[in-house]
């Protein structure tokens, strides 16, 4: 019989690459948080499921009854988490205890936690080294980790380099915005000491399918192949799409005034993920090329 799987955060930017691969496999149960309109995406089997609310959690649980809890659900805006922090607590830290009080001792908890762990001084993180993240943001995701860590349930802590998914009319996505703007041939100024190595979500999915089959436990890190600032990444971008490349200027985040000051090289190591688990590790090239393709069908 397939495992039942509860899927938070369904509808978000990386919620909704999981249930498309996950769902050919599993009972995958997608929970939203806010009403949506005009998406079939999930042929109106969503659930809505607020983490915060721990009644709410606690009858979904018990109705469902899921082998695998999937948590994306969280308040991802790096800027509105330091103002507002009791919400950024709220739904990143004790959504994740209400999640994890809820559920049976059997399931598996899977987290997807954040590069911004790290502060940014190094990059090549490996899931070895200390975390000391800069932003409120990051300090919620890890405490988040730290409830996983410290409880006695099944739990597989999966951290994601900067996510960019299918949709490219998001707002969530670096991707998207590159894209917009050069379609519409806006001159966009873009950050060259802010390096990473880019997650299509698609291929983060396969890799959390992968993991489930080989029942990994414990911390892993995704990312692409390629490690990249977010000035080539745009160039990229834009040779991919057939736009004009010129439109991309370099700048440093100084330029930028971001608050919080965000870590500067994030990359991740993903040697582990690849050797032990067998997940594919893509380049970036071959990622936007597939998006393009999705978005041309
Ligand atoms: N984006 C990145 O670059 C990146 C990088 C590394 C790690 N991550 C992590 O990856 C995960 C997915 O990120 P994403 O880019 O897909 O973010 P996203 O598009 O913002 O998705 C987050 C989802 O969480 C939902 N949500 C917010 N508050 C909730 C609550 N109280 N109860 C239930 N659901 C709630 C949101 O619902 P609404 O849309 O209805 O508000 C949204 O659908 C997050 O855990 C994030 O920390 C993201």
């Amino acid at each position: 019989m397939s495992k039942t799987i509860l899927l938070t955060g369904a509808n978000g930017q990386l919620g909704r690459s999981i249930y498309l691969e996950l769902s050919p496999f599993y009972n995958v149960v997608p929970a939203i948080y806010k009403n949506i309109s005009n998406l079939n995406l999930f042929n109106n089997n969503e659930i809505k499921l607020d983490i915060t609310n721990k009644s709410e959690i606690k009858y979904i649980c018990n109705e469902i009854n899921p082998d695998i809890i999937i948590n994306t659900a969280a308040f991802t805006d790096v800027n509105y988490c330091e103002i507002e922090k009791d919400k950024a607590v709220d739904i990143n830290v004790n959504g994740v205890r209400n999640l994890l009080s809820a559920m049976k001792n059997e399931t598996l908890f899977i987290q997807i936690s954040t590069d911004y762990v790290f502060d940014g001084v190094s990059g090549w993180y490996t899931e070895e080294n200390p975390t000391y993240p800069e932003t409120y943001y990051g300090k919620t995701k890890l405490e988040a980790e730290n409830i996983l860590r410290g409880s006695n349930k099944q739990f597989l802590i999966l951290r994601p380099n900067v996510l960019f998914g299918n949709d490219i009319n998001s707002d969530a996505s670096f991707v998207s915005w590159v894209f917009q703007n050069l379609k519409k041939q806006n001159k966009i100024n873009v950050v060259i000491d802010q390096i990473s190595n880019p997650t299509w979500t698609t291929a983060f999915s396969q890799a959390i399918r992968q993991c489930i089959i080989m029942k990994a436990r414990g911390i892993y890190h995704y990312g692409s192949d390629d490690v990249i600032s977010r000035f080539d990444f745009a160039k990229l971008i834009a040779e991919i799409f057939d736009f004009d490349s010129s439109l991309v200027h370099p700048i440093n985040s100084e330029n930028l005034n971001q608050i919080p000051v965000r870590p500067k090289k994030t990359n991740v190591d993903v040697s582990k993920i690849s050797n032990e688990i067998g997940a594919h590790i893509y380049t970036l090239e071959y990622c936007l090329n597939q998006l393009k393709r999705l978005i041309n069908e």
